[in-house]
C-alpha cells in the first residue's frame, strides 16, 4: 500500500496523457500557450502501462485520464482498454473538455472506459469564446448529450466559477440537473503559474451554495464516497446533482489518497508545490519493478500534511494546470 507518513492511503492515481489542449482555458494557462516537453521525454503509451501495473499492484483501484486535454492522444481508446483489463482497477475515468469526445465516446466505453467528467464553464456560446479562446460551444454540449446516452449515471459537469466571469450562471447550471442524471460541480477557483489568479476573482463555497440555495431552496446533502473532493447535495425533486469542491476555503488535504503521473513521466504526490520525481529517468536508467516502487514509495512518504493555503499557493512554484491535469 502506498501510505504517507500521516498514514493516508493513496489509491487513486491521474494519468496526465498529453500535455497539448485544444482550448485556452484562462484559469488554465496563459494565451499563448505553454512551452511543450519534447516527445521523446513523454511517457510512451508502454511505460505509462508498466508503471500503472505497478500502481495497481501496489493499491491503487481508481485511475483517472487527464492532460491537457486526453482525447488528442492518438492510441486512448487502446490505451484505456489495457489498463481497464488490470485486474484490481475497480474504476477507469478521464476528465475531458468534451471538444473532441462526442465520436470517440462509444469505443471508449466499449474500452471500458466507466466514468466521465466534462469541463464546460458557460452555456453561452459566446461567452465560450472568451473563456476558451476557442470556438466549439456547439460540440461540447453535444457530447455531454451523447454522454448520457451512452449511459454514464452520473455525468460530471465541472464549472470552474469565477467572479465577474461566470458567476451569472450558477442557476443555469443547476437547471441541467433538474431533469438529468448530471452532476454539476462548481470549482473554486485555483492558483497556478500562468493563470493570473486573484482572491478577488474566486468565488468561494458559501457563496456558490449561497447562489444556489437563494435561487432552489435548501440542498439536501448526499453522502460522499471517501476520498472525493466534492461535497454533493441535490435540489429537492431533481434527477441529478449539484456539487462544491471546495479546494481553497475548505481544503480536504487530510483525506487526500490522490497521486499523478504527468505526461513527462514525474510522480507529483500534491497537486500543488513543484516537489516531484521522475519515474521516467528511472524506468529509462534501467530501474527493475522493485527499484521503481521504492522510489514511489519514498516519494509518497515525503509528501506535506496539506498545502499551504491559497495566498501561500499563489507565490509559489508550479507547474501550469495544463501540465498537471487537476
Ligand atoms: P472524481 O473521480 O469524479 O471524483 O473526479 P475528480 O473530482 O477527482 O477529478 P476532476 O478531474 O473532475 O477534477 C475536478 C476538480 O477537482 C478540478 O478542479 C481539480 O483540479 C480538482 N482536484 C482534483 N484532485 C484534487 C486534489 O487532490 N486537490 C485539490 N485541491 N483539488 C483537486
Ligand atoms: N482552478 C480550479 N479548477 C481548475 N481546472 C483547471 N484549472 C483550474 C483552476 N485554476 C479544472 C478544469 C477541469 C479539471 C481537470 O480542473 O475545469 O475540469
Ligand atoms: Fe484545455 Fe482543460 Fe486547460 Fe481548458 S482547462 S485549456 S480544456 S487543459
Amino acid at each position: 500500500m502506498l501510505t504517507d507518513s500521516f498514514g493516508r492511503v493513496h489509491s487513486y492515481l491521474r494519468i496526465s496523457l498529453t500535455e497539448r489542449c485544444n482550448l485556452r482555458c484562462l484559469y488554465c494557462m496563459p494565451d499563448e500557450g505553454v512551452e511543450l516537453t519534447p516527445a521523446l521525454h513523454l511517457l510512451s503509451s508502454e511505460e505509462i502501462l508498466r508503471l500503472a501495473r505497478l500502481f495497481v499492484s501496489a493499491g491503487v483501484d481508481k485511475i483517472r485520464l487527464t492532460g491537457g486535454e486526453p482525447t488528442l492522444r492518438k492510441d486512448l481508446v487502446r490505451l484505456v482498454a489495457s489498463l481497464s483489463a488490470l485486474p484490481g482497477l475497480a474504476s477507469i475515468g478521464i476528465t475531458t473538455n468534451g471538444l473532441t469526445l462526442g465520436r470517440q465516446l462509444a469505443a471508449l466505453r466499449s474500452a471500458g472506459l466507466t466514468h466521465l467528467n466534462i469541463s464546460l464553464d458557460t452555456l453561452r456560446p459566446d461567452r465560450f469564446v472568451t473563456l476558451t479562446r476557442r470556438q466549439g460551444h456547439a460540440r461540447v454540449l453535444a457530447s455531454i448529450q451523447e454522454a448520457i446516452a451512452q449511459g454514464y449515471d452520473p455525468v460530471k459537469v465541472n464549472v470552474v466559477v469565477m467572479r465577474g466571469v461566470n458567476d451569472d450562471e450558477i442557476a443555469d447550471f443547476v437547471e441541467m440537473t433538474r431533469h438529468a442524471p448530471i452532476n454539476v460541480r462548481f470549482i473554486e477557483y485555483m492558483p497556478f503559474d500562468g493563470n493570473v489568479w486573484s482572491d478577488k476573482k474566486m468565488v468561494t463555497y458559501r457563496e456558490m451554495r449561497g447562489a444556489v440555495e437563494a435561487e432552489f431552496g435548501p440542498l439536501e446533502p448526499i453522502l460522499s464516497p471517501a476520498g472525493e473532493v466534492a461535497r454533493n447535495f441535490r435540489c429537492q425533486g431533481f434527477t441529478g446533482s449539484v456539487s462544491f469542491i471546495t479546494s481553497m476555503t475548505k481544503a480536504f488535504c487530510s483525506d487526500c489518497n490522490r497521486l499523478r503521473l504527468m505526461a513527462d513521466g514525474n510522480l507529483k504526490v500534491c497537486l500543488f508545490g513543484a516537489n516531484e520525481v521522475s519515474l521516467r529517468d528511472a524506468m529509462r536508467e534501467g530501474a527493475s519493478e522493485e527499484d521503481l516502487a521504492a522510489v514511489i514509495s519514498a516519494a509518497v512518504y515525503r509528501k506535506k500534511a496539506a498545502h499551504a493555503g491559497m495566498f501561500e499557493l499563489a507565490a509559489t512554484a508550479n507547474r501550469a494546470m495544463v501540465k498537471i491535469g487537476g
